[in-house]
């Protein structure tokens, strides 16, 4: 006899709400109870958000499934609601699609009267419980919510999250989608140890020709090593030439090498926010670029794929504030 896990991974938990939400954009969504109108055998309730149902998904009390529409406007799922109905004799589950948080409060409001309950359950809760992040409804605010983490708990990183994470960056769009960028994922401590240790030669040969102190190298090399180590991965990004148009001139040469480093930087930054989004921290480094022959070397790269930086990852091991940027208007012409 086998036995089901008792808790769902943070991957199968993103799956579950994914899956949901095919669901949810694989059929119409049929308004039958408009907001403001009353219920047709208890008048009493009033509908505080449009009320239907998905047409032709099945639900527990044999009809079809129930939702609820935000007035965020868009279909989005948010949440579910799971009720239970004393007079009724039931219990279901219902769909929150659309709903900013006070949606969800007054649908929430309206299913706890009579001889009903409810619950709800909000899909960011899902992805990281206690952090402040996953699917915002202030998108722009969230990402000034991400900072570069230097420091990181010892929480382990879950293999499937990893992969989870480095999927959302292989999303990230590319010149010509030849999708230049590759992913040299240490997630082992003896990867990652390898890793500071190459990054850490190059780093104090560089600082010695500086004619820097060599107590202040010392230090400087060894929170490197530090940094690395103490992170749950660490991602070099490569671009690898391969992937690249082959031009006859120069200039469109250089352009076509640019644009493979700015799709992998791309790609950085989505694992970053990626990372953000699933209540994890990042940072990206830049020493792979100072060091990419020895990076290459240390870990048998093919020839093609160029360093580029390192990203690493891990729970947070401090909160950095928040932090200014330059005003928009000196960094944007509005013409
Ligand atoms: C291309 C690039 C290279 C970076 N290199 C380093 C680095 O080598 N060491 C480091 O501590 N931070 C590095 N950072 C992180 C920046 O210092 C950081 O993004 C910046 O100070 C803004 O802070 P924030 O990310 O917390 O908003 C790098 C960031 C980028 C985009």
């Amino acid at each position: 006899m086998s036995f089901l896990p008792l808790s769902l991974s943070v991957p199968s938990q993103l799956e579950f709400w994914e899956y949901l939400e095919r669901l949810v954009v694989s059929c119409r969504l049929v308004i039958d109870r408009p907001r403001g109108s009353a219920h047709p055998r208890f008048p009493q309730f009033i509908y505080p958000l449009d009320y239907g149902y998905l047409e032709g998904i099945g639900s527990t009390d044999g009809s079809e499934l129930d939702a609820w529409l935000g007035s965020a406007g868009a279909r989005s799922l948010d949440a579910l609601l799971l009720t239970v109905d004393l007079f009724k004799q039931d219990a279901e589950i219902k769909l929150l699609l659309g709903c900013t948080p006070a949606d969800q409060q007054a649908v929430l409001h309206a299913a706890n009267q009579g001889p009903m309950r409810a619950v709800l359950v909000p899909r960011t809760a899902q992805i990281a419980p206690g952090a402040a992040h996953g699917p915002p409804q202030d998108f722009s605010r969230w990402l000034c919510s991400r900072r570069s983490v230097r420091r990181f708990s010892d929480r382990p990183l879950d293999p499937g999250l990893l992969r989870h994470l480095l999927e959302g960056a292989a999303c990230s769009p590319s010149a010509h989608h030849r999708q230049p960028w590759r992913f040299v994922v240490c997630s082992s401590p003896e990867a990652r140890t390898r890793l500071a240790q190459v990054l850490g030669v190059e780093f104090e040969r560089d600082l010695l020709a500086d004619g820097m102190a060599a107590e202040v190298i010392r230090q400087r090399v060894e929170r490197s090593r530090r940094r690395i180590q103490s992170a749950q991965a660490a991602v070099v990004l490569c671009a690898d030439r391969r992937a690249q148009d082959v031009y006859p001139d120069e200039p469109r040469r250089l352009a076509e090498s640019m644009m493979a480093v700015q799709g992998v930087a791309m790609a950085g930054e989505n694992l970053l926010l990626a990372a953000h989004a699933a209540g994890l921290a990042g940072v990206w480094l830049c020493a792979p670029l100072f060091a990419p022959r020895a990076v290459q070397a240390a870990f048998n790269l093919p020839e093609e794929w160029q360093p580029q930086g390192l990203v690493l990852l891990g729970y947070p091991g401090e909160t950095p504030a928040p932090r200014e940027r330059l005003p928009l208007d000196q960094v944007a012409c509005f013409l």
